[in-house]
């Protein structure tokens, strides 16, 4: 690494990384006020189940968590029936990345489909076909979908609604991992998007990301299906989902979601991630697969000068056997941050 190239403040490790918004910490310390009743009895949570029916423009059931992990398997457990799998890719954060938690606290099977660029097709879940009905093969009850996928691919409101629409023909129920789901919203236009790629599409029950955009630990279940939300509240306490000083969770959502707080973070982080890819695309050794469709970039380097630049400033390795790393932007990411990152990109490439 040329030893002069100053590294950036903010890593480009994960949105994960990033603090929290002002607006939320002042929103924690404005619901600190006296006392308010404990598990969700508090005005905080009843806004919070008011302003997510808003943004949805639909009569959704909203029940907060303290994690991403915690809101997929209280999603998918409200979703799922007697003796039925859950049908995703490799790829998908609930068998990758989840320490097999659905499987533990379900007693469920997870069955995993090939993808493209990390997105379930049609042809793939009706590969599924043969296992229907036949008593030794748990039955595919529930798809889950990730959005932003976890290769950084956004799904189209239409890939979703043609998805769904084969679920269901199929008798499944569809969830949607929406642990970046402002960010998938942000890409595709807004709050009209976010609607169409929900609601507009006939998705059952979402997880909705509080944390890498911009809160302090703070997710949300928000059912769609009406006939789903009936055991949920019992499911939440049972997974230890359930907080009992919620208002301190539901006093950040209603920081992000008042003036569209969250889609606003969510544009910042996507166009850092844009502007990143426009930064290095030029740095020969620098090989991008096109550019982000939201706040990660996967590209790959020179074997040599991997662990130079992870020294200097922190990011994950993705597939070393293709030198293949991952680079994610966040709310707070900033030019300056970009511009010093791709400077020392290219200092260290061309050393
Ligand atoms: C796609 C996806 N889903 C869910 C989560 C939630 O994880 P956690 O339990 O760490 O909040 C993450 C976090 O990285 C994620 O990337």
């Amino acid at each position: 690494m040329s030893a002069h190239v100053e590294p950036p403040q903010r890593s480009f490790a994960s949105d994960n990384a990033a603090g929290a918004h002002p607006a939320v910490l002042d929103a924690v310390v404005a619901a600190n006020e006296g006392h308010a009743l404990a598990y969700g009895s508090d005005p905080w949570t009843a806004g919070v189940a008011n302003a997510f029916s808003a943004m949805f423009d639909a009569d959704v059931t909203t029940l907060l968590t303290f994690s991403g992990t915690g809101a997929n398997v209280l999603a998918l457990g409200a979703a799922l029936g007697r003796g039925e799998a859950v049908v995703c890719t490799r790829w998908s954060h609930i068998t990758a990345d989840e320490t097999g938690a659905p499987e533990r606290v379900l007693g469920t099977k997870l069955i995993e489909l090939p993808s493209i660029d990390g997105k379930i097709t049609v042809d793939a879940l009706a590969s599924l076909d043969h296992l229907r009905g036949v008593q030794h093969h748990a039955q595919p009850g529930v798809l889950s979908l990730t959005q932003v996928t976890e290769l950084g691919t956004v799904y189209t409101p239409d890939e979703i609604a043609d998805l769904v629409e084969a679920a269901h023909s199929r008798g499944m129920r569809v969830h949607l991992d929406g642990a970046r789901l402002a960010n998938a919203a942000a890409a595709l236009g807004g709050v009209d998007a976010l609607r169409a790629m929900t609601v507009g599409a006939g998705v059952d029950v979402v997880t909705f990301g509080g944390t890498k955009n911009g809160g302090l630990g703070a997710e949300a279940v928000i059912i769609l299906d009406p006939a789903l939300a009936g055991a949920a509240p019992y499911l939440r306490k049972q997974f230890n989902q359930l907080a009992s000083k919620m208002r301190f969770i539901s006093a950040q959502f209603l920081a992000l979601l008042k003036d569209d707080l969250w889609l606003e973070l969510a544009t910042r982080s996507n166009r850092m991630a844009s502007r990143l890819y426009e930064a290095t695309s030029d740095i020969p050794g620098v090989t991008h697969e096109g550019p982000p469709e939201a706040n990660s970039l996967f590209p790959v380097l020179p074997a040599e000068a991997i662990e130079p630049l992870r020294e200097w400033c922190f990011f994950w390795p993705w597939d070393l056997e293709r030198n293949q790393v991952r680079w994610m932007t966040a709310w707070d990411t900033t030019e300056d941050d970009v511009n010093r990152f791709a400077a020392g990109v290219a200092a260290t490439v061309g050393d």
